[in-house]
């Protein structure tokens, strides 16, 4: 397929898991000539060991798609919809992001939060957008008053189950060796609040979910998580070296082009 680039989109090496950092940049920066010179700065940060991304706001998508021509950045949506057109103001489908972008995220606990998803409906939003072909970044995690009365196991499960759980299964797996799926772990409570989980606390959170993958019929070892919530430069070397934590879905910190570099710099 050839994308909006007017390149094959960039393909990763055929590790089993892949190492990920993705930039999640919300609702920022507010003028696009930023935009275009942090996804410029992200382009040679990428490796044989670790595939770099970026996910800009929809507005600034295909700005941001010219940017990185040619690069070995992937760029990614930050949300998308179920259906694939129609009346649905404000949002984009999946087949609108094919040939722009490579994937989206789907889950984040802001949109969960502003647009009232619940696990059912970002279960259809990532199967609308596997099944057209593009990846997902699959985002989930508990909040403080459910880590605090001792649930984050159950959310964790409930949130496997009722949303990854609930897509064919066929759309979940590699293809050629390729991921299509990588799940970011991203507590609410870490999320922004300059206070990142532990190392120790995100891989227990992830091996619960690997095996809450797996009793859904998904081989959670094959599957890139990814950590976020408050991923800095300076905190980045407790996940990147913790049990099972294949990367970083960055917020705050990827608007800073040094610091991006040396958060992807930590997972090579
Ligand atoms: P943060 O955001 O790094 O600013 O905490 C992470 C995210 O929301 O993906």
């Amino acid at each position: 397929m050839t994308n909006y680039r007017g390149a094959p989109p960039p393909e990763d090496p055929p590790h089993r898991r892949s190492r990920l950092v993705i930039g999640n940049w919300k609702m920022n920066p507010a003028q696009l000539p930023e935009a275009t010179a942090l996804a410029r700065a992200a382009t040679g940060l990428g490796s044989a060991a670790v595939t770099v991304g970026v996910a800009p706001p929809a507005a600034w998508l295909i700005p941001v798609a010219d940017s990185l021509r040619g690069s070995d950045v992937l760029l990614f949506g930050q949300d998308v919809h179920w259906e694939e057109k129609g009346a649905f103001t404000g949002q984009v489908s999946a087949p609108m992001l094919v040939g722009v972008a490579n994937g989206t995220i789907v889950g984040h606990s802001e949109v969960r939060r502003d647009q009232g998803d619940d696990d059912a409906r970002v279960a259809r939003k990532a199967a609308a957008a596997l099944r057209s072909g593009l990846r997902v970044v699959y985002c989930l995690g508990e909040s403080l008053e459910e880590r605090q009365r001792g649930e984050t196991d159950a959310v964790i499960a409930r949130q496997v189950r009722e949303g990854l759980g609930a897509i064919e299964k066929d759309l979940l797996s590699a293809l050629d060796g390729t991921w299509r799926l990588a799940v970011a772990y991203e507590p609410i409570w870490a999320i922004g609040s300059g206070v990142p989980a532990s190392g120790a606390q995100v891989s227990e959170a992830i091996a619960t979910l690997r095996a809450e993958l797996g009793r859904v019929g998904v081989d959670g070892e094959a599957v890139s998580v990814l950590y976020g919530g408050s991923v800095s430069a300076s905190s980045v070397a407790e996940f990147a070296g913790a049990d099972g934590v294949d990367g970083a879905l960055v917020g705050g910190a990827s608007l800073k082009a040094d610091e991006f570099a040396a958060i992807v710099r930590a997972f090579r």
